[in-house]
């Protein structure tokens, strides 16, 4: 009988402030582009942060991975480590990367996949960031290298 599989999300929040800029622009660029993110000193958002893992349901627990063992990991591996800071700044794994929800959700996905790696059948599905109500931005892993046959 081929398993079931079912997705399983937690989700965290964090204030964080960033500032989005360009080196290789000019100052107008940045400004136009990146607008009110762009500000020179930074500003922050309440982010929140979706952490999907996809698997299969154990019969015998009737759960995918323990939830809790999720949360633990995205409380260490990701909020300890950006919560109230300066993302530019303060956060190593995200030092000369341009802070935009969509380069946060592909490095959080580096700095957690490898946790999840070993965990029997189930694996990092998406990595959800939502910078405001409106917007938010799904990573879902590095592309697969072409199938060699
Ligand atoms: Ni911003």
């Amino acid at each position: 009988m081929s398993p079931d599989i079912v997705e399983i999300t937690h989700v965290q929040e964090f204030a964080a402030s960033h500032r989005l800029h360009n080196p290789a622009w000019t100052l107008e660029e940045n400004r136009r582009i990146y607008g009110i993110c762009n500000n020179e000193n930074g500003h922050g958002h309440n982010w929140v942060v979706e952490v999907t893992v996809k698997g299969e349901l154990d019969a015998s627990s009737g759960m995918v991975m323990d939830l809790n063992r999720l949360r633990v990991l995205v409380l260490e591996k990701l909020i300890a480590r950006v919560d109230h800071l300066h993302l530019n700044h303060d956060v190593p794994f995200l030092r000369d990367i341009i802070p935009t929800a969509e380069n946060i959700a592909r490095a959080f996905w580096r700095e957690l996949e490898p946790s999840l790696e070993a965990h029997e059948g189930c694996r990092l599905h998406r990595i959800r960031v939502r910078e405001s109500r409106n917007n938010y931005v799904d990573y879902l892993g590095p592309t697969l290298p072409p199938r060699s046959t």
